[in-house]
């Protein structure tokens, strides 16, 4: 039996170079997450390579590389990488569930290119799923694609994840099409949700708008029921976990050593986005800075910004802010032999983000809002001799589970000042205390548990729908 997973972006990014194709991993919690994904099933993807061919003998060349890893490429024009990707999917959809209500743009040529695209990858999926597999949906970016699958092939498995936010009623009414993407969510036979806050959200927003009634975790339509849950999402914990132990990570781990002396470091690495609270972090470190002389020339702060969505006018002028920001603070701060904030706008390879988190003395994870948050739980796993403090922001999914994290509110600048402060003068008992609890629990709480339980649920729930339809 196959298992199709389906996402917007591919866990890898093609581009082209001089006629030659280049595969790079694809960013971002949910590809890296579910690229290091171990089932008993035949494991497919379906998603956007990251780029758009030009002419029709380089699309058929990507195809062909991707289909032999059974990566099955949807292509996508400029326009709708513009009108759907940037448009309807990261600045209507995106900012409404992370409540960023002032950054949402309503176009209708966005949700159209929304429809079509979500109409494109049901073609796919159509073309490629046969009677008994499974299609895994994922994400805010194909919400329509459920409804669709379900309309086009009944007797498909489909369950669909969402790595965001679900925000509350309120916000989420606000939509125009709010009934037409319920609708569509409401095609999968089971939506889940990283916690039971976005689950509760998401049901009573069905029940107000569609009038519609759960009953606890489950809803009937027709002939068949959809069931709603909450997973929270884990992350491959070993290759974490032994990452100290391999010698190219402890060659990096010397390295980031010798880069940042004897200073303290403090380590935050995020997509570029405004829901990860970048400014707010660094208003926080400024206030520390200027509060607390002794620490001056004694803590540095590494920023670690993967680049994003750099196309969507919201996160241009974020990066502008950024840039301003910490240029400020170094300007202010710096001495010959020591810079506060040392800012890195790129991505880093496994080896070295691992000898980041191995080195850290203090993790920042600061989010306004976020689904879940991945990274905190990286941080977390990868210590092993070395200890660490994570200061993690009540507003990630992920505080649920980290609760022996320094939680703090990201909007109070006084709190993440005041939090530095804790986390740098933490006894390391107390340290090496904390990180045991919290690895105690995300060790079996992992990305395999996560799918796990997730494709059991959806399976329990096809069973349950068989039987009623036997009725
Ligand atoms: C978040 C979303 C993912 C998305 C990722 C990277 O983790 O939940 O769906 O893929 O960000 O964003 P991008 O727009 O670059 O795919």
């Amino acid at each position: 039996m196959k298992l199709y997973i389906v996402s917007n972006r591919l866990p890898v990014k093609v581009s082209e170079q001089e006629g030659r194709l280049l595969f790079a991993r694809s960013e971002g919690g949910l590809a890296t997450g579910l690229d290091s994904l171990h089932t008993d099933y035949e494991k497919h993807w379906i998603g956007w390579p990251g780029f758009c061919p030009d002419g029709e003998e380089c699309r058929r060349k990507t195809a062909d590389e991707l289909e032999a890893l059974r990566f099955h490429p949807v292509f996508l024009t400029a326009g709708q990488i513009a009108d759907y990707y940037e448009g309807y999917s990261n600045s209507t959809i995106w900012p409404l569930c992370h409540y960023f209500f002032a950054y949402t743009r309503y176009k209708a040529s966005y949700r159209e290119a929304y429809r079509a695209v979500n109409r494109l990858f049901c073609e796919t999926v159509c073309r490629l799923a046969e009677p008994g597999d499974i299609v895994w949906v994922q994400d805010y970016q194909l919400m329509l694609l459920p409804g669709m699958l379900r309309e086009a092939r009944p007797e498909l498995e489909i369950g669909y994840f969402h790595h965001i936010p679900f925000p509350s009623y309120e916000l989420f009414r606000i939509l125009p099409e709010r009934a037409e993407v319920l609708r569509g969510l409401l095609g999968a036979d089971l939506v889940a949700f990283h916690t039971h806050d976005y689950m509760r959200h998401f049901i009573s927003t069905v029940e107000r708008v569609l009038h519609l009634d759960f009953r606890l975790d489950e809803v009937q339509l027709g002939d068949r029921v959809v069931r709603v849950n909450a997973l929270p999402m884990g992350i491959n914990y070993d290759l974490y976990h032994g990452a100290s132990q391999k010698p190219e990570v402890r060659a990096a781990v010397e390295r980031t050593r010798r880069l940042f002396g004897s200073h303290k470091l403090v380590l935050a690495v995020d997509r570029l986005d405004y829901s990860k609270g970048i400014l707010h972090r660094l208003w926080g470190f400024a206030a520390f800075l200027e509060h607390h002389p002794e620490y001056r020339g004694q803590v540095t702060l590494a920023m670690v910004i993967v680049p994003s969505r750099d196309h969507v006018g919201s996160y241009a002028e974020l990066k502008t802010h950024i840039d301003e920001e910490i240029g400020s603070i170094n300007g202010k701060y710096s001495t010959m032999d020591w810079t506060p904030v040392c800012y890195f706008y790129h991505g880093f390879a496994f080896e070295e983000l691992a000898a980041m988190y191995c080195v850290a003395d203090v993790a920042l994870v600061t989010p306004l809002r976020d689904g879940m948050n991945l990274v905190a739980k990286e941080y977390i796993a990868t210590k092993t001799d070395n200890p660490g403090v994570l200061i993690l922001s009540e507003m990630a999914g992920a505080a649920v589970e980290l609760s022996e994290a320094l939680q703090i509110n990201p909007n109070d600048i006084g709190q993440i000042e005041r939090s530095l402060v804790e986390a740098l003068t933490m006894p390391v008992g107390e340290q090496r205390r904390r990180i045991r609890d919290m690895q105690r629990t995300i060790c079996t709480q992992t990305v395999d548990k996560w799918a796990a339980d997730f494709l059991e649920e959806l399976d329990a729930t096809r069973r349950k729908n068989e039987r009623l339809r036997r009725k």
